[in-house]
């Protein structure tokens, strides 16, 4: 019979985040003994974590050497989605995404060495810190794409550490690491403004399909960058959690898996589907490039995960965002609550506090 998390116990670091908190709910439906989660909120709101008898929750920094101390010994699965979220904030505050990005995986990592009833450790690796950085005719990128030593933000350079030292872990002391390269994950679950302030107002607008989907339901002009050509391979949340799933249950310990849709979509494009399913018929703003981003063109080749994992992405970009919006409006008060926490550095965003559509 095929492996899966029944009667298993997990542990899943950042579980309290957009995708943790999915890949959480899905575990969930397989009856695991129990599931950890170990989060400190840093860009996450407690709503996202689910209210079942298998879950604890450990509101702390996975870099607390309590918390590390207290992990089970008998722990079957654990991921690692802890990270500072995301390229401007590590660009405002380096130290902190060091602190919260990358000394973490290594504490983790010490940690989980010496735990043996390990089955799989999976880590949230990201497909941004090795696309090729080019508007001119991208190919799909591999698996084994070549890396550059030169990043555009502390972020890129403290995923690549972070699958450096699983690399490091496996080879040296057997940690049953597993890889998955993230392409750009989209949802319901991302809730802008969730957690604490850091530093910029990519607190806020967290992620391009969130921001662009909050806007258009409030009747606003969507600003494309660059023309809007740059493109993202969009995955959508619940396919994300079942790549993440099929990576700790049929992964290869040492591998690494994109988990992507393969396909190409640009910032036009997308910002063209939101506005229609959004019925939002204010015309697109078009803005300068932002000075850090080269990120051009890029998408994953999903490829090896199809052949390795029989893991395939389901649900098209359609219909993911579709179901995005509708959740947008269901959760508005949620997110605007979310929002409001960071007014005192952004009073512009009283102008939501009455306008909904
Ligand atoms: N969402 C994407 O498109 C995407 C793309 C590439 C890679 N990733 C990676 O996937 C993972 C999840 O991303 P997400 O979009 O869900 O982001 P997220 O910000 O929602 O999740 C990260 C979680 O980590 C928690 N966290 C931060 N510092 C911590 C610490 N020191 N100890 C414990 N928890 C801590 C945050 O509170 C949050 O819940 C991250 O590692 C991210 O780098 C995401």
């Amino acid at each position: 019979m095929a492996e899966t998390f029944e009667g298993r116990n997990v542990l899943v670091v950042g579980g309290a985040g957009f995708v943790g908190s999915n890949l959480v709910r899905f575990i969930l439906k397989q009856q695991p003994r129990k599931l950890t989660i170990i989060d400190n909120f840093l860009s996450a709101d407690p709503i996202n974590v689910p209210d079942h008898p298998a879950v604890r929750l450990v509101s702390s920094s996975i870099a607390n050497d309590r918390v590390l101390r207290e992990i089970d010994d008998d722990l079957d699965y654990a991921y690692h989605l802890a990270c500072y979220h995301g390229n401007q904030s590590s660009i405002h505050d380096p130290l902190a995404d060091h602190e919260n990005n990358n000394i973490t995986s290594l504490k983790l990592f010490e940690r989980l060495k010496d735990i043996k009833s390990l089955k799989k450790v999976v880590y949230a690796a990201a497909g941004c810190a090795v696309a090729a950085k080019t508007f001119d005719g991208a190919q799909a990128t591999k698996e084994d794409a070549p890396v550059s030593l030169f990043h555009d933000s502390p972020y890129s350079i403290s995923k690549l550490v972070g699958e450096m030292y699983g690399n490091y872990y496996f080879m040296r002391h057997g940690m049953p690491f597993v890889k998955a390269r993230f392409q750009n994950v989209y949802g319901p679950g991302e809730i802008l403004g969730a957690g604490r302030w850091r530093g910029t107002p990519a607190t806020v607008w967290r992620n391009v399909t969130p921001t662009f989907i909050w806007k258009a339901l409030h009747g606003e002009a969507l600003p494309v960058e660059n023309g809007g050509i740059a493109s993202r391979d969009f995955i959508f949340v619940e396919d994300m959690a079942r790549g993440l799933m099929a990576c700790a249950l049929r992964g290869e310990p040492g591998e690494i898996y994109n988990l992507g849709s393969g396909v190409e979509t640009t910032i036009l494009e997308l910002a063209e589907r939101v506005n229609e399913l959004s019925a939002n018929d204010t015309a697109i703003a078009m803005t300068p490039a932002r000075d850090w981003d080269r990120s051009g063109q890029r998408f994953g080749d999903p490829s090896k995960a199809r052949e390795k994992l029989g893991f395939e992405a389901q649900v098209p970009h359609l219909e993911g965002l579709r179901r995005t919006v509708e959740w947008a409006r269901e959760f508005r008060p949620c997110i605007l609550r979310c929002m409001m926490q960071h007014v005192h550095f952004l009073p512009e965003l009283r102008r939501y506090e009455s306008t909904a559509r």
